[in-house]
């Protein structure tokens, strides 16, 4: 629907956005400059006491310093409100006094064409209501019998019944409507050989199919017979009925999700009817096709991270696969999809009826990020034992990653997809392999939180100084150990060379490493020194923090924890080291080689303790294959080298 020139700034000048706001929100009126039109508040999009929340009355727009939420008064309304473009637009002409203008005649035309077509879909809605209870439907009623929907689910879905014969042609043109209009809401066909029309759905269960503002637009019609080669047929596109962006059920999932029910995506009508039913109101479904880009965005209007619930076939996963590519492009912060996946052979509706709803919930709990499911598409089933596959590997994900139009959404895959090729490769033991499979599960957990304790430790190891960023490192690690003592056994060496500074961590370390393989060693340390350096481990702000200490029992985190602080700490102790030896040389001759030596270390050590959330994603999958920063490689090689890598075990380039 389209709008005069000029109509929205129009609108958007005669319109105040602080009042348009001020009705959802509490001023900060210290923080606020009334007279100037600068407003502060709370923001309504987040959970906040403090007021992120600006507003720039005179601009019209808002930005959330918090959540970054962002727009005008129409996508204020529009989110405020969870309605769409034009239903907002609406809204605020009204407040604004404003008529939003009829539309040009063509337009017009158009107009009263759809609200022809709507009015003769609403009576062959109730039509076919009315036939499911009449004799020819017996076989209908058992069927939906058979599939558990009850007559209130049955009368709540408006589900109805096509005859084979004595359709809904005849029966509206008896009423007075012009056989052209049944035929142009798709009820109805035109005979390819010229004869008379005919009625499109024939001896079908009807599934209505309403637009978001409830108006009947196309129905999907189920066959009975299991055998028959069309389970489904569904209205073709017509004037009221554009598949590609319509969702079956999605006004009532707009207002379910708007009070907080998470937003699910199933493939199909009963899967969409069968999560309603058992509580999950927020569920939608495309129309018999794959889900397309207007559809996402549909879903993105209702919900920042719709739960797509993957039917658990290769169907299933294959359509989950082709929308990671739909989306990948589209993704923006606050933007994005999570994949719920069925058991084998089920759909939604299936384990609904088998397991409960109780099953569904966990699975939904369960709903793995997007960059999880790519992860599982490039690697599941398969084997990196050689430099080729590993680099096939790191291509494909390329490829995927630079599909991502959003810098900063990009630099987070790239460092997600780094976290779990480590997990992957350095979960492989001397041996027989693992696989994969059992690195994506162990890895499963992880995504949810960061695990990298580097970028939690940046800000204050920054201040601080690189002496205290090991000193907190050493802290990570050992505590580390002490919690996972079964992982700690996998880092003997690296534990052997660490050269801890802080006497209390020297203490540890030798207790730790004398007691190696022991199953408890938390009761090794508190028999042998008390509970009190224990505490004082514990208590400093990074240990207590740290991913592994707040998962106490989840092997891969420790494990992926150990890895990468023993690699900084190496990495950063190789350059000190190597200042250390140029202040010695300093003593002797200088020179120009040795200026340069000191200008390299100490470029090399700014650059470590610097930034390593932002250029991550650089060095992670770069343009030549996966590559670290040089420094780090070395040292993270030779850990490799010490942990699990043997000689002859293919290891991680990266
Ligand atoms: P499903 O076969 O999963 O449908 O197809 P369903 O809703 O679970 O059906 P039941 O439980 O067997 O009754 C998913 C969707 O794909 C479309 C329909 O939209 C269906 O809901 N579809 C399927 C068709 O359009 N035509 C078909 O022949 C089959
Ligand atoms: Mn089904």
């Amino acid at each position: 629907m389209s709008l005069p020139p000029g109509f929205l700034d129009e609108l958007r000048n005669r319109l105040s956005l602080g009042q348009v706001v001020g009705r959802k929100v509490m001023w900060d009126t210290r923080k606020s400059n009334q007279g100037k039109g600068d407003l502060w508040a709370p923001c309504p999009f987040h959970q906040e006491k403090t007021a992120s929340f600006h507003v720039d009355d005179q601009k019209g727009y808002y930005y959330c310093f918090g959540c970054h939420a962002k727009g005008d008064a129409i996508s204020f309304v529009r989110e405020t409100e969870n309605v769409d473009f034009m239903e907002a637009v609406k809204i605020l002409a009204s407040e604004a006094g404003m008529t939003v203008p009829e539309r040009d005649p063509q337009a017009q035309q158009k107009a009263d064409q759809r609200a022809v077509l709507t009015d003769v879909m609403e009576q062959a809605v109730k039509w076919h209501r009315l036939q499911l209870q009449t004799g020819a439907a017996s076989e209908a009623r058992d069927y939906l019998e058979r599939r558990g929907l009850s007559a209130e689910a049955q009368t709540r879905w408006e589900i109805g019944f096509a005859p084979a014969k004595g359709g809904v042609l005849a029966s509206l043109t008896g009423k007075g409507v012009k056989q052209d209009d049944v035929i142009a809401a798709g009820l109805a066909a035109e005979s390819d050989r010229g004869g008379a029309p005919y009625d499109r759905f024939r001896g079908r269960i009807m599934f209505p199919i309403r637009d978001a503002r409830g108006r009947a637009i196309g129905f999907g019609g189920r066959a009975m017979d299991p055998n028959h080669p069309a389970k489904y047929y569904n209205s073709p596109e017509t004037a009221l009925f554009d598949k590609g962006r319509s969702l079956f059920n999605h006004g009532p999932a707009r207002e379910a999700a708007g009070k907080g029910k998470p937003l699910i995506v199933a493939e199909g009508y009963m899967d969409v009817i069968a999560l309603a039913e058992a509580g999950f109101t927020a569920t939608v479904a495309p129309l018999g096709t794959a889900i397309t880009e207007d559809q996402l965005r549909l879903l993105w209007r209702i919900a920042p991270e719709p739960i797509i619930a993957l039917d658990g076939d290769t169907a299933g996963l294959r359509a989950a696969m082709r929308l990671i590519d739909i989306a990948l492009p589209l993704l923006e912060a606050g933007k994005s999809l999570r994949f719920a996946l069925m058991p084998e052979g089920q759909d939604p509706d299936d384990l609904l009826k088998t397991q409960g709803a109780g099953a569904m919930q966990k699975l939904l709990d369960q709903a793995i990020p997007m960059v999880a499911l790519l992860w599982r598409r490039e690697t599941e089933g398969k084997v990196f034992d050689s430099p080729e596959r590993k680099a096939a590997l790191d291509k494909a994900l390329r490829d995927k990653i630079k599909l991502i139009a959003d810098p900063s959404i990009r630099t987070h895959y790239g460092q997600a997809i780094k976290d779990m090729r480590w997990a992957l490769f350095s979960n492989a033991k001397p041996g027989p392999r693992k696989g994969p499979q059992r690195a994506w599960n162990g890895r499963q957990e992880a995504w949810k939180r960061d695990v990298s304790p580097v970028a939690t430790s940046k800000n204050s190891a920054l201040g601080t100084g690189a002496a205290a960023e090991d000193h907190l490192r050493e802290g990570v690690i050992l505590a580390t150990m002490i919690a996972a003592p079964a992982v700690a056994a996998e880092f003997e060496t690296a534990l052997e060379q660490l050269e801890c500074r802080d006497p209390l961590h020297q203490e540890l370390q030798n207790l730790i490493l004398r007691h190696l393989g022991a199953d408890d060693l938390r009761a090794v340390i508190l028999g042998e020194l008390g509970e009190t350096p224990l505490e004082k481990l514990m208590s400093q702000s990074h240990v207590a923090i740290s991913p592994a200490i707040r998962r106490p029992g989840d092997a891969e985190i420790a494990r992926l924890c150990l890895t990468e602080e023993f690699a900084k700490l190496m990495a950063r102790r190789g350059h000190a080291r190597e200042i250390e030896d140029a202040v010695e040389d300093l003593t002797g001759v200088v020179d120009e080689g040795l200026t340069w030596r000191l200008a390299q270390a100490s470029a090399a050590l700014d650059k470590a303790g610097r930034g390593d959330n932002e250029d991550r994603a650089e060095y992670v999958i770069g343009e030549n294959g996966a590559r670290m920063k040089k420094d780090e490689q070395n040292a993270f090689d030779q850990l490799l080298d010490q942990i699990g890598f043997a000689k002859g075990t293919e290891r991680p380039k990266s």
